[in-house]
């Protein structure tokens, strides 16, 4: 059994337009000290994928299908039991640090008080352990710094402390949508790097979520490249980010990729993301694919095993191949 299994997710969330599936068919399984990346355009549906498996959507949105943790389906849980997992097993991390720190109280505050309710420990273990992570995710002076209030510190400190109450109960499972966004190259790679060995350290699985393709390359082994509520392209990061066959992979990797090119950003493909209430009939990046045909804007393409990999495209791979040269050669 896997650590996580999510099987066939889908997010639908009612709107005055009508209904919207953000998030359809999404699987993968994920093992002990894994990580899988999940890449994107803005609103591809990355952040819904794991809001759902967390229990965190909005009002209006619903989950489908399941995301079992040791075979338990977070889906279908009540709340009160979610809550003995999230933030203690199941941990997150986000973009802003501010949405998970509360401003009025100073660090050590909130991290104790985490470590007295899901580990039952005295205010003061809860303290040394609290400075022991500090020191971990390498925040200088932390049993100083840990009296200090979260704007206190700076944001890449700041995105420190949030790992390193994420941290806090050792979950197996931490969910990071985008954590280094925000922050400049320096300190993103520093963060990154420090994710890596704590995950060594620690055998964490992590998902991650990024739009920066070089992150994906040093982090990940399974990438999922997702389009307008929908996986393109499903694997190792090897294969994906390396051979990529499908086009709106090889869109997001700006060009057919070298190996030397571990660093690729982002960069922007001809036309916009669809509206997700509005989308085509067929493969949802087909209007903007330089080699959809009649049967891609009229037919859903599944996403099926192709070779070692999973991925949704009526083109054949040695045709996106060839005329991907053409483009970008
Ligand atoms: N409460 C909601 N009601 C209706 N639609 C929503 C709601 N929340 C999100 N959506 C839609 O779901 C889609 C997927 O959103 P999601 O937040 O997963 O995007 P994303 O891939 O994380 O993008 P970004 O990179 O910008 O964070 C978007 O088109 C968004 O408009
Ligand atoms: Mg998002």
């Amino acid at each position: 059994m896997s650590l996580l299994q999510v099987n066939n997710l889908g997010v639908e969330f009612q709107t005055g337009d009508g209904p919207v599936f953000a998030v359809n068919g999404v699987s993968f399984a994920l093992e002990r000290g894994q990580t899988l990346g999940i890449v994107g355009e803005s609103g591809s549906g990355k952040s819904q994928t794991v809001l759902a498996m967390m229990g965190l959507l909005a009002k209006n949105g619903r989950a489908t299908g399941e995301a079992l943790y040791h075979g338990q389906n977070l889906l279908a849980m009540k709340t009160a039991e979610l809550n003995k997992i999230r933030g203690n097993r199941v941990a997150m991390i986000f973009q802003d640090p501010m949405t998970s720190l509360n401003p009025y109280l100073t660090v050590e505050r909130q991290m104790t008080e985490v470590l007295q309710l899901h580990k039952g420990m005295s205010r003061r273990d809860a303290k040394k352990r609290a400075i022991e992570l500090l020191d971990a995710v390498r925040i200088p002076e932390a049993a100083r710094r840990i009296d200090m209030y979260p704007h206190e510190f700076s944001g890449g400190m700041r995105q420190r402390v949030m790992i390193a109450m994420a941290l806090l109960t050792e979950p197996e499972v931490l969910v990071a949508d985008e954590p280094t966004t925000a922050l400049d190259v320096t300190v993103q790679a520093q963060i990154l790097a420090l994710l890596k060995e704590l995950q060594r350290d620690f055998g964490t699985a992590i998902v991650m979520i990024t739009h920066d393709l070089g992150v994906v390359a040093g982090l990940c082994e399974q990438v999922m490249v997702m389009y307008g509520g929908r996986v393109m392209e499903q694997g190792s990061a090897d294969e994906i980010f390396y051979r990529p066959t499908h086009p709106y992979t090889i869109g997001l990797l700006g060009a057919l990729p070298r190996l030397d090119h571990d660093t690729a950003e982002l960069v922007s493909i001809p036309g916009n993301p669809p509206n997700m209430a509005r989308l085509p009939k067929g493969c949802p990046f087909s209007e903007r694919c330089s080699m959809a045909d009649a049967r891609c804007a009229a037919e859903l393409p599944p996403l099926a095993p192709a070779g070692a990999i999973l991925r949704a495209c009526h083109r054949a791979p040695e045709h996106v191949m060839k005329q991907g040269e053409a483009i970008h050669g």
